[in-house]
């Protein structure tokens, strides 16, 4: 099958995680004959050097021109005090919401042979942890009215937290159809208890799941979830949440399942053509190093072919790959434990490809 990739590795430790995952996806290419090309996007502080803003229009044409776009992280330090209306971050909402990606999923799954890198006690992890966060993406505090201004001779700011009953609603489908393929088990999180926007999607939710009578609906405040995460991670199967607190919740399930750098996302729309990402920033405190995880992003381009191109078995070879290389004891330095052999970040790929190819 012949697919157009637009790679945009941004920066950090995006070029070097994407590196890997491109890997990956040509030793897939390679195996089941596809021809897949990838078209380098400029996006994120490396464009705010180039081009003077973090999303040129030539870079979110690309994207659009795209069959997939898969992306490494973009921000950092550099770019901290620049403009906020061309910071880095503003390339990734840009492409969200340009490209209509309203729903991002984010699997928090532990890999068995990873529960000590878990900081969760043994008897929490062993009841299992895999559950699916259906973050809102283009809605909510990110995409409300921004102001900063002077009241009585001091700074004042606000950042307008809003949702249009439609944008709760087409959420709530994904969630319910995703609990469909799943456990059958939605958790809304919301704070109802204060905010009228949680209020509102508290309604829609429920009005939502009178059309899937065979999935349970539960709502949770959003504090209580952040607590119940760590204390029985088992207990979620999917959780549906707005845009800020989907950011937040999404973290604290990532780590604990070990690490930050195993966890893939998929940003999806209406059309099947999606952003996948790992959920981890640029981490500045390790770019240039050659040791961060590359397993998110390696995952994140498995999600792609899954949900993008109907490439159920391929992602599926991806992701024996990646649970064979950490059984037989490979590890990188944010999971490593005593015993088991530290892979830089390109050798982890390698390993990766390497089981790819002889599975
Ligand atoms: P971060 O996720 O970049 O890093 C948090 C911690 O996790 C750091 O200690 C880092 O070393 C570690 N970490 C992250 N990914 C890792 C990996 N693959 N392997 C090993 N360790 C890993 O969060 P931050 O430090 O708060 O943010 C840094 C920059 O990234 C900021 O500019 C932020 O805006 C940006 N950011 C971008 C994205 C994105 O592009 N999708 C996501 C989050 C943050
Ligand atoms: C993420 C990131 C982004 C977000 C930032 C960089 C804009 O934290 O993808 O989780 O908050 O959505
Ligand atoms: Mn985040």
């Amino acid at each position: 099958m012949k697919k157009n990739i637009a790679v945009i590795p941004g920066d950090g430790i995006g070029p070097e995680i994407v590196k890997e995952a491109v890997k990956v996806l040509k030793a897939i290419e390679k195996k089941y004959q596809h021809a897949f090309t990838y078209t380098e996007v400029c996006a994120g502080g490396c464009a705010i050097d180039k081009y003077g803003k973090s999303l040129p229009e030539e870079s979110l044409q690309a994207c659009l021109d795209s069959d997939s776009v898969l992306l490494g992280a973009v921000g950092g330090p550099k770019w901290d005090n620049v403009d906020p209306s061309i910071r880095p971050e503003k390339a990734l909402l840009g492409i969200r919401k340009e490209m209509g990606l309203y729903a991002n999923l984010r699997p928090a799954k532990i890999f068995p042979q990873l529960a000590a890198a878990s900081p969760l006690r043994t008897d929490i992890v062993e009841n299992g942890i895999d559950f699916m966060v259906v973050r809102e993406l283009t809605g909510g505090v990110y995409f409300g009215e921004k102001k900063t201004y002077e009241v009585n001779g001091e700074l004042y700011a606000t950042d307008n937290m809003c949702y249009y009953e439609h944008e709760i609603k087409r959420i709530a489908h994904t969630a319910f159809q995703t609990a469909r393929k799943r456990n059958h088990k939605v958790i809304s999180v919301d704070k109802a208890n204060v905010l009228d926007t949680s209020r509102l999607w508290r309604k829609v939710m429920h009005e939502v799941a009178k059309e899937y009578p065979d999935v349970e609906l539960q709502d949770m405040l959003v504090d209580n979830t952040a607590m119940q995460i760590v204390k029985n991670p088992a207990q979620f199967d999917v959780i549906v949440t707005e845009n800020m607190f989907g950011d937040i919740l999404s973290d604290e399930a990532s780590m604990i399942t070990g690490s930050i750098g195993l966890i893939p996302s998929a940003s999806l729309g209406e059309s099947k053509r999606g952003m996948y990402e790992p959920i981890h920033g640029s981490a500045p405190d390790i770019a240039g190093q050659n040791i961060a995880n590359p397993i998110g992003t390696i995952l994140a381009a498995g999600m792609m072919l899954k949900y993008a191109f109907d490439m159920d078995e391929e992602n599926a070879v991806i992701e024996k790959a990646v649970a064979d290389v950490l059984s037989d004891g490979y590890r990188t330095g944010d999971i490593m434990e005593e015993g088991k052999t530290k892979l830089f970040c390109d050798e982890m790929g390698d390993k990766i490809v390497e089981y790819i190819e002889k599975a």
